[in-house]
């Protein structure tokens, strides 16, 4: 245990020591200063509730730019596109239902709301949900991401700041380090931490009681989050891509806040192509309309849909540059696979994870690859789509 590893706090504060040492040496990773939300890295909260991760793991890569369903640092529509209570939030019916469900209950209760956690590719909803949420509880939320808690005393100096039914929002919740989670699940569970102080034979445990408040993680993997964390959240919800339907929607009430008219085809065919994802449906409507207000005098229709798409690279099928040399790769350099992702990823020069959490989940949805216990298999589908001959038997 280093010097700089005690956490401090003043007798007055509300300690009670616990006789029982849960928190263990392996705790120690706090700093002085972690009481004080002033010593947090900034990129840790923002009380304003903007979410202050600014990740983008794809880096410069053919994956960046207006057909990444990551969220961009340019991302200036978010703000005014995004819903704010859940009679705007268009989809995700049984996701919504569990969760006005719950927030009745806990508001009939006058009770903090369960811990919630919410999963699925980038850009379905996950933030936009945790800031309903908050707000349909009349609540402060305040946003941080698992890579902004470096140490155990940073999430300490936000948990002691929270007030009774406060939210806690943690973007990308599966890249918490280990020694940070392990202070959550008090937190959670009991709404205390446990901390040690002083050091060595003197060395004892305390446990500091926090306020009730509502914890929501977002994660695009969770099959990285720990089990014990994974146990102690009561709302488990997997956010999925939307269809047709919701799209056209989506599209529709970012059109009239944006104050661009556009036809009914025009809607349809733009949100055949947003891949599912509304934050590529409101990125792709914007590109839509500056090529309209050049090129057709302001007027979005399906010729000008299809214009600026092509213009975009983005097919038929919403199909990026980087979704067919994807399976480019698989069908020319592997004969269509089954292959590792780590070699499609060293062959196409892209970072694995990109692959994996931007570019497979929707490819897989439509049915465009396969994950098999061997490696990643290019459909039938896939070929008819390329308009590449099938050589052999798939299957
Ligand atoms: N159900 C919805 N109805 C209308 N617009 C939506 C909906 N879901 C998402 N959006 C729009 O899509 C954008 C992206 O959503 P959001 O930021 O919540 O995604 P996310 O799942 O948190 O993504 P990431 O994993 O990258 O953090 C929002 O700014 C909002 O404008
Ligand atoms: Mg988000």
């Amino acid at each position: 245990m280093n010097k700089n590893s005690i956490l401090t706090f003043s007798s007055e504060s509300g300690n009670v020591p616990s006789g029982t040492d849960r928190s263990g040496a392996d705790r120690s990773g706090t700093d002085p200063s972690g009481a004080d939300l002033s010593g947090i890295n900034p990129a840790g909260t923002d009380p304003s509730g903007i979410d202050g991760s600014g990740f983008d793991p794809s880096g410069p890569s053919q994956a960046s730019g207006i057909l990444n369903p990551l969220k961009l640092e340019t991302d200036r529509e978010s703000g005014s596109l995004r819903p704010e209570s859940f009679d705007e939030y268009v989809g995700q019916a049984e996701t919504v239902e569990t969760l006005k469900i719950a927030i009745e209950a806990a508001k009939m209760r006058g009770e903090s709301l369960d811990h919630v956690l919410l999963h699925g590719p980038p850009g379905l909803g996950k933030t936009t949900v945790s800031h309903i949420i908050a707000n349909e509880m009349g609540s402060h939320l305040t946003v941080t991401s698992g890579p902004a808690l470096e140490k155990g005393g940073d999430l300490l100096g936000i948990l002691t700041n929270l007030n009774t039914g406060d939210f806690l929002f943690i973007d990308e919740i599966h890249r918490i380090p280990k020694a940070v989670e392990e202070f959550l699940y008090p937190a959670m569970e009991d709404y205390a931490v446990d901390f040690v102080f002083d050091k060595g034979l003197h060395a004892r445990s305390h446990r500091f009681r926090l306020k009730p408040f509502t914890l929501v993680g977002a994660t695009t993997r969770v099959g990285l989050i720990s089990s014990p964390l994974r146990d102690r959240f009561g709302i488990f919800r997997n956010l999925d891509f939307y269809d047709i339907d919701e799209l056209v929607t989506i599209i529709k009430r970012s059109s009239l806040l944006l104050d661009v008219p556009m036809d009914d085809q025009a809607a349809s065919e733009l949100a055949r192509r947003s891949r599912g994802t509304p934050r590529i449906a409101n990125r792709l409507l914007k590109r839509v309309r500056d090529y309209a207000q050049v090129k057709y005098q302001g007027k979005i229709t399906i010729e000008s849909v299809k214009a600026a798409l092509l213009l975009e690279g983005v097919d038929e099928m919403g199909l990026t540059p980087i979704d067919r040399s994807y399976l480019k790769t698989i069908i020319e350099f592997y004969s269509g696979g089954p292959v590792g992702i780590e070699a499609v990823s060293a062959t196409l020069q892209e970072e694995t994870d990109t692959l994996v959490d931007v570019v497979e989940p929707y490819l897989l949805k439509c049915g465009l690859v396969l994950r098999t216990s061997s490696g990643r298999k290019a459909s039938g589908a896939a070929y008819e789509h390329l308009k590449i001959p099938c050589q052999r038997e798939l299957f």
